[in-house]
C-alpha cells in the first residue's frame, strides 16, 4: 500500500496505516540483528525498527547520530507494559539514508552536552539546539524568540551590506534571517520568523527601503514545486483571513476597492520565457558600458535594447510585466550569476546554469516574495563561497548543516510592507511603514 508523508506530530490518526517519515537520527541502538532509531523532526520523536535485511546493509552499518533518513513502515501501538513516545512504534519495511553525520557521535555525544565548556557550547550553539529540540518550541513560541539582527555573515550580497564595529570586530546588520532558519530545521521542524532585515541600497525607488518587516519561512524535505505551492497558499490563506474578518476586509474595500482575492493555482512562468515575453512585447532594458554606466544614443537619451538570457530582469521591466499580465505570477529559474550563493542549481542547460529559485510577482508593487532551494551538498556550498568570495570560516555552522545530516529544503522571504503596498494599493512601500528608513533618511 501507498505510504503516506507525515510529520512525526500528525502520526496519531495513521496508525496501523502505511507511513512515510522524514528526520534525524536521535538516538541509536543496535541489539541482536535489530536496529532501534529514535527519529526527531522538530515536530516531536518516533520510535522505529529496522529489521531483517534492512539491517545489514552498508548504510546501515554506518549509519550514526544526526543522519538524515527516510523511513517508511506500518505505524504499530506499542504493546502494554513498554514505552514510546506517542505510544507507537514504526516498524520499518523500506529506508533510506539521505545525509550522513561523519563525526556526529563525537560532536554531539561528547562536545555537545551540559557538562562542556561553556564557550564551547555558544561556538556550537547551532548543534546544541538540535539536543534540545522540542523542549525549545514552547519556549520559541510563546514569546517568539527570532532570530539575531547583529550577525557576521552576508546573505543576500556583500553590496547592501550595513557595516558596523562590534567590540572591534566587523558585523553587519542582518539581511535575511534565513540561514539561521535553516539551521533550526533539525532542532524545531519548518519555522518562520517575522524579524526586521536592513538593506544599504542606494536606490530611491516606490519598493525599497532600508529596513523592513521581513517575514521569512523555511521547509524541510520539500520540492521546489512544494515551495512555489506553499508559497501561493500562505498568500491566498491570508487573503482569505483577512476578508473573512470584518473589520479587515472593510480597511481592504476602502484602501483599494477594487481587491479580489487571487485565483489558485498562480501563473509560473520560467525566467527564460519571461526573455521571450519580454522582447515580444517590446519591454527593454537601458544598454550599459562595462563599467555598469548607461550608454546614449545619438539624441542624447539611454539607449534602450532587448533583454538577452543572462540579463536581470530590473524593477522598470519587471513592473511593466506585470502591470500588462495584471495578476499574481511567479518567475522561477534565475540564472545562477544573478543570484545569491546558496541557491541549489537546476541541471546544466546548454552551458548555462540556472538555480531552483523563484520571485512572486503582484500588480503595482512587482515582487513581493523571493526565495529558493537551498545548496545541500557541503562541498558544493564550500566551491560557492569561494565562488562568491565569501571568508569560509564565519559560516563553518551554516557548512555543518551540510555536515550533520543533510536535507533537500528550501524558504523564502517575503517584505511585508510590499505585500501591504499590493493589498492596500498604495503607491509605495514608504506608505506602509510606520518610520520608514530609506537612504538619507533615519529621523525621526
Ligand atoms: O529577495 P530577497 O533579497 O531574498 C532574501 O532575502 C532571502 N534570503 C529570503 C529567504 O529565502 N528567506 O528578499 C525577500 C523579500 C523581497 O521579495 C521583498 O519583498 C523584500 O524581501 N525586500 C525588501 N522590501 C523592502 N525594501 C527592500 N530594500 C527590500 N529588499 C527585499
Ligand atoms: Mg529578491
Amino acid at each position: 500500500p501507498k505510504a503516506s508523508k507525515a510529520k512525526i506530530v500528525h502520526l496519531e490518526p495513521l496508525r496501523s496505516q502505511r507511513v512515510r517519515v522524514f528526520g534525524w537520527v536521535h538516538r541509536l541502538r543496535v541489539q541482536k540483528g535489530l536496529i532501534f532509531i529514535v527519529l526527531r523532526d522538530g515536530t516531536g520523536y518516533l520510535q522505529a525498527v529496522l529489521t531483517g535485511t534492512a539491517t545489514q546493509t552498508y548504510e546501515a552499518l554506518t549509519l550514526g547520530l544526526e543522519s538524515t533518513v527516510e523511513l517508511v513502515g506500518t505505524l504499530q501501538v506499542v504493546p502494554e507494559g513498554k514505552t514510546a513516545p506517542g505510544g507507537h512504534e514504526l516498524a520499518v519495511d523500506y529506508w533510506r539514508l539521505i545525509g550522513g553525520s561523519p563525526g556526529g557521535e563525537d560532536a554531539f555525544s561528547t562536545r555537545v552536552n551540559e557538562h562542556s565548556d561553556p564557550s564551547i557550547q555558544a561556538d556550537l550553539r547551532h548543534l546544541v539546539i538540535r539536543a534540545l529540540s522540542v523542549k525549545l518550541t514552547p519556549l520559541t513560541t510563546s514569546w517568539r524568540s527570532r532570530p539575531p539582527c547583529l550577525v557576521q555573515t552576508q546573505v543576500e550580497g556583500g553590496a547592501t551590506l550595513f557595516k558596523l564595529d562590534y567590540y572591534g570586530q566587523p558585523a553587519f546588520l542582518t539581511q535575511s534571517s534565513q540561514l539561521y532558519l535553516e539551521t533550526c530545521l533539525p532542532s524545531l521542524g519548518d519555522v518562520f520568523c517575522v524579524q526586521e532585515s536592513f538593506r544599504a541600497e542606494n536606490s530611491h525607488t516606490r519598493r525599497h527601503l532600508s529596513e523592513y518587516t521581513h517575514m521569512e519561512a523555511e521547509l524541510a524535505f520539500i520540492d521546489f514545486n512544494d515551495l512555489m505551492t506553499h508559497i501561493e497558499t500562505i498568500i491566498c490563506e491570508t487573503v482569505d483571513i483577512l476578508l473573512a474578518n470584518p473589520a479587515t476586509a472593510a480597511l481592504i474595500k476602502q484602501l483599494n476597492p477594487t481587491f479580489a482575492a487571487p485565483s489558485r493555482p498562480f501563473l509560473r512562468m520560467s525566467y527564460e520565457d519571461a526573455i521571450v515575453w519580454l522582447t515580444e512585447h517590446g519591454i527593454k532594458r537601458p544598454a550599459e558600458d562595462a563599467d555598469e554606466k548607461p550608454i546614449l544614443d545619438e539624441n542624447g537619451q539611454v539607449l534602450m535594447v532587448d533583454h538577452v538570457v543572462g540579463d536581470d530582469i530590473a524593477e522598470a521591466a519587471e513592473r511593466q510585466m506585470t502591470d500588462i499580465i495584471g495578476k499574481p505570477m511567479f518567475l522561477y529559474g534565475f540564472p545562477a550569476e544573478l543570484k545569491a550563493f546558496y541557491m541549489k542549481k537546476m541541471p546544466a542547460k546548454d552551458g548555462k546554469t540556472f538555480t531552483e529559485s523563484c520571485d512572486l510577482l503582484m500588480p503595482n508593487v512587482g515582487e513581493i516574495v523571493g526565495g529558493s532551494m537551498r545548496i545541500e551538498d557541503m562541498d558544493e556550498l564550500v566551491a560557492a563561497y569561494k565562488r562568491e568570495g565569501i571568508p569560509v570560516e564565519p559560516y563553518y555552522w551554516f557548512t555543518d548543516q551540510r555536515k550533520y545530516g543533510t536535507c533537500a529544503h528550501g524558504g523564502y522571504g517575503m517584505g511585508i510592507e510590499r505585500f501591504l503596498a499590493w493589498l492596500a494599493n498604495r503607491y509605495t512601500v514608504r506608505e506602509c511603514s510606520l518610520y520608514p528608513r530609506w537612504p538619507g533618511r533615519a529621523t525621526p
